[in-house]
Order: structure tokens, then C-alpha cells, then sequence
């Protein structure tokens, strides 16, 4: 039996972008027909256990995505061994990704996940601190490059 793909979203905390990522992709997967596994994490450790951030939910629910069940989850070892795709949000959390990961073999699956949007932004900003714009434009970056992310592993598969 062939190994499910897998999927990996990476911020700092796992409480805004990455955790609207999962929920975001795991709908449009879903939708796709694709059967892979979905799952994210921060590379700090300030919420685990969290659910969301309120904001993130909030903004999310109204374009339909649900966050139920999703709670914070810190990095570890393990996961550049079980993931095949390993998506940064931000510069920093892609410069972090590759000092944790000590398997240089497992380095290439490290990479941005707007790489997969084909626009000219690289980076999903951090919302945190910010206004509810801010939100709605990680949910505008994370749905177009997860639309990107499933032609491509639709063309993996073919
Ligand atoms: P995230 O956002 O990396 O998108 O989950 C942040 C969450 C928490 C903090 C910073 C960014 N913090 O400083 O606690």
C-alpha cells in the first residue's frame, strides 16, 4: 500500500495562519476528492494546547472553513521525518524550519507554501498584532496557495 501524502503548515505560534491553513486546505482537499493528511504546528511553544486565535476563527467561519477540534502544537523531530511538504508561512519560520531540521536528506521538503500561489507575495504576514484586514488577507494568500497546492499534487498524482 502506498503512504498517504502529507502536508504540513508551519508558523510561529499555531494559533492564526497556520491553523487557517490546515482548515482552509483540509476543506478544499476534502472538496477535491484528495485523501492526504493535514496537519500544523508553530516552531514556539507560547500556546500549546490553544484553540485558534478568536480573530483567525472568526474571519475563517465567515468564508465557511471550520476549526473545530484544531489545537496548538509545537514542532518537533518527528514531523520532518513523517511529512512530505513542510510549509513555511513567512521567511522567519523558513530560516527556523531548516536550522531544527538536522536530516539534510529531509531539507527539500521544507519550502513556502505562496510558493504554490504563483503571485508576487512570498510571505503570509503575521496578523497577530494587527487589525482585522490583516486577517483577511492570510485568508485571501492561504486560499489562493492552497488552490495552487492542490493542482499540484493533482498533477503529482496523474
Ligand atoms: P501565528 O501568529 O504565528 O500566525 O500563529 C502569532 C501567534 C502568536 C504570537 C505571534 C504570532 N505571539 O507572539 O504570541
Amino acid at each position: 500500500m502506498t503512504k498517504k501524502t502529507s502536508v504540513l503548515f508551519v508558523c510561529l505560534g499555531n494559533i492564526c495562519r497556520s491553523p487557517t491553513a490546515e482548515a482552509v486546505f483540509r476543506h478544499k482537499a476534502l472538496e477535491a476528492g484528495l485523501d492526504i493528511d493535514i496537519d500544523s504546528v508553530g516552531t514556539h511553544g507560547y500556546h500549546i494546547g490553544s484553540p485558534p486565535d478568536k480573530r483567525s476563527r472568526a474571519t475563517g467561519e465567515q468564508r465557511g472553513y471550520s476549526f473545530d477540534g484544531l489545537k496548538c502544537r509545537r514542532l518537533d523531530d518527528e514531523d520532518f521525518v513523517k511529512f512530505d511538504y513542510i510549509l513555511a508561512m513567512d521567511s522567519s519560520n523558513y530560516d527556523n524550519l531548516l536550522k531544527l531540521c538536522e536530516d539534510d536528506e529531509a531539507k527539500h521538503k521544507i519550502r513556502y507554501f505562496l510558493d504554490f500561489a504563483q503571485g508576487d507575495e512570498k510571505e503570509v504576514p503575521d496578523p497577530y498584532y494587527g487589525g482585522k484586514q490583516g486577517f483577511e488577507l492570510v485568508l485571501d494568500l492561504i486560499e489562493k496557495a492552497s488552490d495552487g497546492l492542490i493542482k499540484h499534487l493533482q498533477s503529482q498524482s496523474t
